[in-house]
């Protein structure tokens, strides 16, 4: 558990801090100035006067209890915890065999100029072995599988695509098994085109200039040409990989499909796409949090994205996505570790028990739906900056 700290703040930085005020504040007639247990930034707009007054009053300093912010070792500590194999869905050990296949096929595309039908049978079998991880747990298995490596970012990519474009299938078809085998095995393969764009443009570490974009957007169309090649006859696979870039006004490529033109399937993918590109780390980029790229998925539902899907990319991973940090009503703080259907406010959160004299606080699992007594009092930040190592 951490707990908040209290600390003394001279009445001039007041209106620099955070935090809750620990001790209520009077003036020497006994009236109150500041009341005890309200946040102090509620007081922004009056805070001038109100210095005043506690200056008249001889007051110098107002004790508050500040949220103590978690060092980035307590995060990467919770973080590691939540993403361990012991706790995880998709292992890590899985998680790097499939980046490690998508790597072997973009490869082999890019040096030999030939796609084996045997390729994709195993991508196919990665796929549908991860459906079954994704069929055993889906409420947390998007948070647990996500994964993040900048340099192999292609394929870590396809990785991350497959399982998210599987884990919003399932909200939209719950357990039909053989269209989130199909969905997840297009996200894996939803970028083989790119295995022949020049490898200059694929990773150029800054955004691409005209003609560069130009050659990337071929992509869809090579990757359809390659999955045909090799035997891929599945409509809704074909469709991923066609449609992943089409936008619902019609205004995305390669065929400027619209609306309910373009392939659920592909409107599916397309949400997964852009949530992974902008929460990912690039060269020349931050990562976004979460709830940030929900929020711009949101503002783009009905101009890029299908509404539907946007709205089930938030009603599942709600407003305080996994790996949101946020502190409870009763003070303690804690890690988002999945959404909880339509109650957007009540997720699955994970805290740490109190370290007992000797041995560590293990990490203890908390379903706010649960807890009527618990809310979440704020959200804190994100631990979306970690590397996982694989
Ligand atoms: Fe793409």
């Amino acid at each position: 558990m951490i707990d908040s700290k209290t600390l003394k703040i001279p009445i001039d930085a007041l209106g620099e801090s955070e935090g809750v005020v620990a001790q209520e504040v009077v003036s020497k007639k006994g009236v109150v100035i500041l009341p005890a247990g309200v946040d102090i930034s509620l007081f922004e707009a009056s805070m001038g006067m109100l210095v005043k007054k506690m200056r008249e009053n001889g007051v110098e300093f107002v004790k508050v209890n500040a949220p103590q912010q978690l060092s980035d070792d307590d995060i990467e500590d919770i973080i590691a915890k939540v993403y361990s194999d012991e706790g995880a869905i998709i292992s890590k050990d899985k998680a790097r065999d499939v980046v490690k296949h998508v790597d072997i096929v973009f490869n082999s595309i890019r040096d030999e100029d030939e796609i084996r039908p045997e390729m994709v049978n195993a991508m196919s079998n990665m796929g549908r072995d991860l459906t079954e991880d994704l069929l055993r747990n889906p409420s947390v298995a998007f948070s647990l599988g996500k994964v993040q490596e900048a340099d192999e970012y292609t394929f870590v990519h396809s990785f991350n695509v497959a399982v998210l474009t599987g884990f919003l299938a399932n909200r939209i078809y719950p357990g039909d098994r053989e269209y989130l085998q199909t969905i997840v095995i297009g996200g894996l393969m939803h970028d083989l085109g790119k295995s022949k764009v020049p490898i200059d443009i694929l990773n150029k570490p800054a955004p691409l200039t005209t003609d560069e974009f130009t050659e990337m957007k071929r992509h869809p169309n090579i990757g359809v040409s390659l999955a045909l090649k090799a035997g891929v006859q599945d409509k809704d696979i074909i469709a991923v990989i066609s449609g992943h870039h089409e936008k619902w006004s019609g205004m995305g490529y390669p065929n400027k499909k619209r609306g309910l033109d373009i392939p659920e399937s592909a409107r599916i993918a397309a949400v997964a796409d852009v949530f992974d590109a902008l929460t990912a780390k690039r060269v020349y980029k931050n990562p976004m949090s979460s709830r940030n790229a929900i929020s711009m998925i949101l503002k783009d539902a009905g101009v890029h994205f299908d509404t539907r899907v946007a709205r089930e990319m938030l009603v599942s991973i709600g407003l305080y996505p996994p790996g949101s940090i946020v502190s409870l009503s009763d003070g303690r703080i804690c890690i988002v570790v999945s959404g909880n259907g339509k109650d957007l406010v009540r997720p699955v959160i994970m805290l740490k028990e109190p370290k007992k004299k000797d041995r560590d606080g293990s990490p203890v699992f908390i379903d706010l739906k649960n807890e009527r007594d618990l809310c979440i009092d704020k959200y804190l930040g994100h631990g979306d900056k970690r590397e996982l190592g694989i």
